[in-house]
């Protein structure tokens, strides 16, 4: 399948799991795709692979804090100016850390939210004056099963992904008569960076926690399996999906 033929696709969170995979899956799927994240070394990773694969001429990365919005700005802003457009923004990036919420402190708090929440938000705004110009411009936002489903020392990260999914919802309405279609996945249960290290606290109930493993006894899945529907939804495959999230879990929750 060559469904990214010809197509720029910017992904951000590219240095490990879900994003690393979704770089990936693009470029073997013909498209050329800018490789944004925090970590340097995880960037390095995904050349790597890029070049095993012979996919590597059509990547460049680049580092960018998503949560900070001058950086946005400089290194989010160049990279789609160098690729001359952009046709598809996946907002993989995110944070993922656990604490009781009666002793969760503010800073805490705002950490998650200003790299999930308003880390989605600053990178959407750069990059949608490029996708209105396309007139059919597609932006995969990452919720997640906690969204809908309860995280036990999860609340901050939760009502990210909550707030993910109001804001796909807002935009791909507000832009929708100019082609724009915006679209959440919602993992649960794939194996990555964050998932090996939750930061759980530790006298975790874990008889408590033990309602988010998987029902159907799958285990957890791999990235690929994640980027493996972020390539359909992107691509011209999902053409009239736009507005709604898809759960990816294995049927951990149903
Ligand atoms: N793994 C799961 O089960 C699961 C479930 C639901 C949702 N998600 C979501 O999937 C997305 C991808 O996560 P993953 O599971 O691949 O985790 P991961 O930890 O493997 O990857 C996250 C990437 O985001 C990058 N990042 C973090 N802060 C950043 C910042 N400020 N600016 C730029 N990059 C930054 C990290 O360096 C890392 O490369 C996240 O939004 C996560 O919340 C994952």
């Amino acid at each position: 399948m060559n469904r990214f033929e010809g197509r720029k696709v910017l992904i951000t969170g590219a240095g490990s799991g879900i994003g690393q995979a979704t770089v990936l899956r693009v470029l073997e799927e013909g498209g050329h795709v800018v490789a944004a994240d925090i970590a340097e070394a995880g960037l390095d990773k995904t050349r790597a692979q890029a070049a095993e694969a012979g996919t590597e001429a059509r990547l460049s990365t680049v580092t960018v804090d998503i949560s900070d919005e001058e950086s946005v700005r400089e290194n989010a802003g160049a990279a789609i100016g160098k690729l001359g457009g952009l046709d598809v923004l996946v907002n993989a990036a995110g944070i993922l850390d656990s604490r009781h919420t009666e002793t969760m402190t503010l800073d805490f708090w705002n950490r998650i939210i200003g790299v999930n929440l308003t880390g989605t938000f600053l990178m959407t705004r750069q990059a949608l004056p490029a996708l209105l110009a396309t007139g059919k411009g597609v932006v995969i936002n990452f919720s997640s099963t906690s969204a809908s489903f309860a995280h036990p020392y999860m609340a901050a990260y939760a009502a990210t992904k909550g707030g993910i999914q109001s804001f796909t919802h807002a935009i791909a309405s507000e832009y929708s008569k100019r082609g724009l279609r915006a679209v959440c996945v919602a993992p649960g249960s794939i194996s990555s960076g964050m998932t090996h290290n939750p930061g759980l606290p530790d006298d975790t109930d874990f008889d408590l926690l033990a309602k988010l493993s998987p029902a159907l006894g799958k285990g957890f899945a791999g990235p690929e399996t994640v980027a493996g529907a972020i390539a359909m939804l992107a691509s011209d495959d999902g053409a009239f999906i736009t507005g709604t999230e898809l759960r990816i879990d294995g049927g951990t929750h149903m």
